[in-house]
């Protein structure tokens, strides 16, 4: 790993995640000289920068060493982890639980489809962004199924005729409904999450990172 004297943080650009990571970092006292809406922001007091990226690319930057730190959501860094060739990339750990962000990966089928089991999945075809965690509870389940993959608007496929399921994160529930899908089966239970490598950087970063659990942790005691 490049030796860097400022830790890197990266977080959602734009999305669910995006808000609740940034107030919890203010909350622990740091401060960040460009808006929002930047790329990158330079940490004011801290040596602790930002860099605001696509979500699906935050585990990845952390493994080759280009971030310190990530705050993600467990079914990114999952997917990741079961998918990505893993060539010369650091191993990631789940350093915190956040408690924001909660939601779970589910598959949902119409409301006039018959469910009784995951054995009614048996040949059918699944539309998911999420074919690794998607593939391994059909394995799990020894199911085979067909997995049709797409990077978004998951919810239209069994519309559009191209999957009689769905595999998409649900929050609320109002994508679901909105789309006359119910849902059937949780895959994964998902919130944010601070991810880093399981193996700290020698230099200053890792007293940086250090500092920032302290922080986080009484942060996170405050709110419970
Ligand atoms: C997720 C998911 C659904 C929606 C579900 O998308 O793909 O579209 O949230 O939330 P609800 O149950 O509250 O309706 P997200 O907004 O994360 O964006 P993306 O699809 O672009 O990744
Ligand atoms: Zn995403
Ligand atoms: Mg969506």
């Amino acid at each position: 790993m490049r030796p860097r004297d400022r830790l890197r943080i990266a977080m959602q650009k734009s999305g669910r995640l995006t808000e609740p990571a940034q107030d919890l970092l203010t909350r622990c006292g740091f401060t960040f000289r460009q808006s929002r809406d930047k790329l990158f922001c330079f940490g004011e007091g801290e040596p602790v920068d930002l860099l605001l990226v696509r979500d699906d690319d935050i585990p990845g930057l952390i493994a080759q060493g280009v971030c310190d730190l990530g705050i993600v959501g467990r079914n990114v860094l999952n997917e990741y982890e079961l998918t990505a060739g893993r060539e010369n990339d650091l191993a990631l750990a789940e350093w915190r639980g956040l408690g924001f962000g909660r939601c779970r990966l589910s598959l949902a089928v119409p409301q006039e489809m018959d469910y009784a089991g995951a054995a009614d999945l048996a040949g059918r075809r699944i539309a998911t962004s999420y074919p690794g965690l998607l593939g391994r509870w059909l394995r799990e389940q020894g199911i085979e199924a067909g997995v049709v993959t797409l990077a978004g608007s998951v919810e239209i496929a069994p519309r559009l005729g191209t999957a009689e399921a769905i595999c998409d994160l649900v929050q609320s529930g109002g994508t679901l409904v909105a789309n006359q899908l119910r849902e059937v089966e949780v895959v994964l239970d998902s919130e944010a999450l601070l991810v880093g490598p399981q193996v700290l950087p020698a230099d200053e970063r890792g007293d940086l990172v250090e500092l920032l659990l302290k922080r986080i942790d009484g942060v996170i005691q405050v709110r419970e």
